[in-house]
């Protein structure tokens, strides 16, 4: 139904309800703001999630309740296809940066120089922490968060409005109606429009968190809770921004309107005041003597933070003199980003050791002599992979500078070859797994080495996980928990083992009672006889997801046949490319592949067999098909599944022999293409009606 059609069918909602609504966003966003910001909530979270519910509950009775400053809207909207772009009303700057009290100080001369002021006056200085996080750019229009954006290159930047909305220190309307009760406080104007800047970082805790969550999935952890924040925040699927709790500090204003503010102090003020989050760390000093004096104390204490902070940003407090400096070069002049160095320290190589992940990536690390850095005693260092090993030509034996900044994992800076005596070992990417003696690989234009043994143990959990999973075998009650159970007690050591398990076994495992055993057991027995590209895809082969499996079993019908097919006999099989060929070709001549197919099939796991439509008969039978755009009814998936489901193909880009462009709202590049093809373009509502839906 049409976005118009839909609003029109709902009810009006009766004025109470308008005002009770009202009431329950303004109430929620005030409990928000103490709990996210001030770090000090005034109620329980059950009176929270009281309230959180009642205005639900009345947004769902009365759609049209819904605003966008809602509370209720912070849990993701729908993901998109791709992030449009920002243009910022001024642009984003960035630092200059000083890494010794002498730049400082060379900084603070040139300003006043400048300003033709004798640097013996005090000038007055904010100091802010240099949070290590990611810039953003929000803008409010009339008080309501209408548009939230990446720095880019600082003139355009991406937009990411839905994920923005997911941080709950940000506040989506600077109109409200409460105060706090035990703060007299400057009162400042809503500005009628304004760009307020800001740093999204995660706390240390948060990282960790998401970091294990990743391992136990089997996804690539992050190095750093930058790059977590990074990642998170250009996440297409707001649901998953909203869960990694991302906080935001704002600290500076880009162009605005309705206000005028005449210092950094002030600006920052005014940020409180509209209730932003600003660091509570933050100091105005009087004279260069002070400033640097911050910067040393504060060295010492940052450690203590529950985020990183990588230095100090300086900041000419007066915005008279701010103006009068302006900017060189993409930085103001006014500020300056004094960079605390990352913590050194020089040890020696004893061994350079493989360590296998979860998704089999193999990862070198160095075994060190013990060594003090930033109060912590390192002894081991990752070098990331093969090609940084040899960029920086690291040896067993050498002597290396290693560093820690902040939650970085540590690691090898450079060696000091002036040490070296000759007797170093270079290293070699071990050609098997470590743990389980399978081949390893290194696909082209990849950095990642990875054991590709089907019954690896340092993968074995996510293996196993992923084989009965959704989508794959889809055995109910067979989840994470019971396999790491199941492993701990030896009862598997590959996914077949799951068929040969008994009822006594499983009753031996805590908390399993005769009833979940059961229940475990005949969810093993049904998924026997799950389709064949259900089976493909859990064997977990490495680029084989949900739709080439598919593929696959339409191809080849049986495993059997699959299993003997050549690399040539794979690379003919449309959508089947020679990346993807030569992996699922070496995944069968394994000796741990061969071993698990048997007895797999002692089991009885007898997939069915796949019988296409013939071409002919089925709707869509041998043609292809593109989508672009966003869709308004289904998810990318689900409309490339009902192709499939249909007989054609979708692809992911366009060519003369594309039929058909499904073109949804805000189609791109490739909607220029078809029509620069000629090739077919049909609505989302024309390709439902072609399929019958
Ligand atoms: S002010 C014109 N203040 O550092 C001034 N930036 O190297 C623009 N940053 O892109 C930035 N904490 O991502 C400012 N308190 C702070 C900051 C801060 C972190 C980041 C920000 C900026 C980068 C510049």
């Amino acid at each position: 139904m049409a976005e118009a059609t839909k609003l029109f069918n709902q009810a009006e909602p009766p004025d109470d309800a308008r005002r009770r609504a009202e009431w329950l966003r303004q109430e929620i966003n005030k409990h928000n703001y103490y709990y996210y910001v001030l770090d000090s909530p005034i109620i329980s979270d059950a009176e929270y999630d009281r309230l959180l519910r009642e205005l639900m509950d009345l947004e769902q009775k009365y759609p049209r309740l819904v605003t966008p400053d809602s509370p209720t809207q912070r849990v993701g909207a729908e993901p998109q296809a791709q992030f449009r772009t920002h243009d910022h009303t001024e642009p984003m700057l960035s630092l200059a940066n000083a890494f010794s009290e002498e730049e400082l100080r060379a900084f603070i001369s040139r300003a006043c120089r400048m300003l033709k002021i004798p640097e013996t006056e005090q000038l007055e200085y904010v100091c802010e922490p240099k949070i290590d996080g990611l810039a953003v750019s929000l803008t409010y229009v009339d008080g309501i968060f209408t548009v939230g954006a990446t720095r880019g290159d600082g003139y355009k930047g991406e937009d990411i409005t839905a994920n923005l909305r997911t941080v709950k220190s940000i506040p989506l309307n600077l109109n409200r109606t409460w105060e706090l009760a035990e703060k007299s406080e400057r009162k400042f104007p809503i500005p009628t429009f304004i760009e307020v800047r800001g740093e999204v970082f995660l706390e240390h805790e948060e990282f960790r968190r998401i970091n294990e969550d990743r391992s136990e999935k089997g996804e690539p952890t992050f190095a750093n809770p930058r790059n977590a924040a990074a990642g998170s925040v250009r996440q297409l699927d707001p649901s998953v921004t909203s869960r990694r709790n991302l906080d935001m500090f704002a600290y500076a204003v880009g162009y605005v309107e309705g206000v005028t503010l005449d210092s950094q102090y002030e600006l920052l003020e005014a940020l409180r005041f509209w209730r932003f989050k600003t660091n509570p760390e933050i100091r105005l000093c009087s004279g260069v003597d002070s400033v640097w004096e911050f910067c040393r104390e504060f060295d010492a204490r940052r450690q203590a933070l529950t985020y990183d902070v990588d230095g100090v940003v300086v900041k000419i407090n007066s915005r008279r003199y701010q103006e009068a400096l302006g900017s060189v070069s993409r930085s103001p002049r006014w500020a300056i980003a004094y960079k605390y160095a990352p913590t050194q320290a020089i040890t020696i190589i004893r061994d350079i050791v493989v360590q296998v992940g979860r998704t089999g990536a193999l990862t070198p690390v160095a075994i060190m002599e013990p060594v003090e850095v930033g109060g912590v005693i390192v002894s081991r260092a990752t070098l990331h992979n093969e090609d940084e090993i040899k960029r920086k030509d690291v040896r067993i034996g050498d002597t290396v500078v290693i560093q820690r900044a902040g939650e970085v994992i540590p690691e090898v800076v450079e060696v000091v070859k002036d040490k070296r005596d000759g007797d170093e070992v270079e290293f070699q990417m071990p050609s098997n797994c470590p743990v389980c003696g399978a081949d390893t690989e290194r696909a082209p234009g990849e950095a990642v080495t990875r054991c590709i043994g089907i019954a690896c143990p340092a993968q074995l959990a996510q293996r196993i996980y992923h084989f009965a999973s959704r989508g794959a075998m889809d055995i109910e009650h067979v989840g994470p928990a019971l396999v790491e159970q199941l492993l701990n007690a030896g009862l598997v050591h590959d996914p077949a083992d799951l068929y040969y398990l008994t009822l006594d076994q499983l009753m031996s495992l805590d908390r399993m009672g005769e009833k979940s055993a059961s229940n475990a057991l005949a969810a093993i027995e049904q998924s026997k006889e799950a389709p064949l590209p259900r089976l493909i895809y859990a064997l977990g082969i490495r680029h084989v997801g949900e739709r080439t499996a598919q593929v696959l079993a339409e191809h080849f019908g049986t495993l059997d046949k699959l299993r003997n097919a050549t690399e040539e006999e794979l690379s003919a099989v449309m959508d089947v490319g020679p990346v993807v060929a030569a992996s699922i070709a070496r995944f069968f001549v394994q000796e741990e592949t061969k071993m698990v197919m048997e007895k797999l099939r002692k089991a009885g796991v007898k997939p069915k067999e796949v019988t296409r439509p013939a071409k002919e008969e089925a709707v869509l039978g041998g043609k292809k098909l593109v989508f672009t755009g966003e869709l308004q009814t289904l998810t990318r998936d689900e409309a490339e599944a009902l192709v499939h489901e249909l007989g054609g193909t979708a692809s992911s880009s366009v060519s003369k022999n594309t039929d058909f462009v499904v073109a949804g709202e805000r189609a791109g590049s490739k909607l220029a293409k078809a029509n620069e093809l000629g090739v077919k373009v049909i609505t989302e509502e024309e390709f439902l009606r072609m399929v019958g839906k």
